[in-house]
């Protein structure tokens, strides 16, 4: 069983080919950072032409890449939700054209739900596991129970990690994205400002990223200070509220199993200071591979068999929504 993926949801442009049994047959990705820095962050009518410009072209090159024949897929899995509206359209429209043109089922895939899975497309893990997914739009933590089973358990207030990274980079004069900028600056500085942890005492699992940006603006502002350590006391603040919630969320589930998943999983101190938690609790850790952290088709091809297998499939006048959340969508997909 072969799949076609396609992922448009923000600014990177990418398809996959992935075989059920033989595993990823090719991809491609065509990331707009270049086109969207100079305006500091993603410009929806821009990424959304881009799009439309590149995702022929692209097909041919991964069909060419792959020598593989279209006509050989079994469907096409694509992101349906949640995302920036007008490119996800160009997404939507293009997988539902090939699915005319070859009389081939479409499969709908929820991006979060994609990025749980870029976790499986190394290797499958059992259930129940919980998920941190830490990106430019989204920082939730999720039971998942099986697939589809996806349930809420807390999240964001205002800010997503990924964006905070954007905007705090964006305000010491970084260019957009400005997660592995900082990544890189913190390792060379240390944690020497005194941020605010916000919400890290409250029982809940609700978490708030917008303070820091805002203490971060007021060093800023206040004239000379050190990059590094500012990248280092920054990235130190998120990770102590990631890693409390976290922990707040294996006692109240009582899983022994953790993924973080999503763009700011690539981050190399996330990744020390979850594998140290990890180490200490004596529980399973799971971050995909830096290149499946951020946005691809690989992992919208994973989630599209695994719905496919089980006979789901989209009438062919389905439309994107912007945000349908993770658990809903699984209620209605499964
Ligand atoms: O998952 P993703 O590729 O797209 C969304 O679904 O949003 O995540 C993109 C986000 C951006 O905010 C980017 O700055 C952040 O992930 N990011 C990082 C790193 N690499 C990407 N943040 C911190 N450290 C990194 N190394
Ligand atoms: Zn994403």
């Amino acid at each position: 069983m072969i799949t076609l993926a396609v992922e448009t949801s923000c600014d990177e442009t990418a398809l996959a080919l992935y075989s059920q049994e033989r595993g990823l047959i090719g991809d491609v990705l065509l990331s707009q950072t270049k086109i969207h820095q100079e305006f500091g962050g993603v410009v929806p009518e821009l990424s959304a032409r881009e799009h439309t410009k590149n995702l022929l072209p692209l097909l041919d090159l991964l069909l060419k890449k792959t020598n593989f024949n279209l006509s050989k897929i079994d469907f096409i899995s694509f992101t349906l939700t949640p995302g920036l509206i007008l490119s996800l359209v160009v997404g939507v429209s293009f997988a539902k054209s090939i699915a005319y043109a070859l009389r081939k089922p479409l499969v709908p895939v929820h991006h979060l739900e994609g990025h749980i899975y870029s976790v499986f497309v190394e290797k499958p893990i059992p259930y129940p596991f919980l998920a941190l997914i830490v990106s430019g739009g989204h920082t939730d933590l999720y039971l998942v129970e099986g697939f589809g089973r996806y349930t809420f358990l807390g999240g964001t207030l205002d800010d997503a990690v990924g964006e905070s990274y954007d905007k705090t980079a964006r305000l010491m004069g970084f260019g957009y994205p400005g997660g592995p900028i900082l990544d890189r600056l913190a390792k060379e500085g240390k944690p020497t400002y005194n941020l605010p942890r916000p919400m890290i005492e409250e029982p809940t699992l609700n978490m708030s990223f917008s303070g820091l940006k805002t203490a971060v603006r007021r060093i800023v502002e206040s004239g000379e200070y050190s990059k590094e350590d500012l990248a280092s006391s920054f990235q130190n603040a998120v990770l102590d509220v990631l890693e409390a919630k976290t922990l707040r969320a294996l006692e109240l589930t009582k899983v022994r199993r953790l993924i973080v998943v999503g763009g700011v999983s690539a981050n190399t101190g996330l990744r020390q200071r979850f594998s140290m938690l990890a180490d200490k609790l004596g529980i399973e850790l799971y971050i995909p591979h830096p290149k499946l952290s951020t946005d691809n088709a690989v992992m919208i091809a994973y989630a599209g068999l695994e719905r496919f297998k089980r006979g789901i499939t989209a009438p062919d006048d389905i439309n994107p929504e912007p945000n349908i959340p993770l658990e809903t969508f699984g209620r209605l997909w499964s």
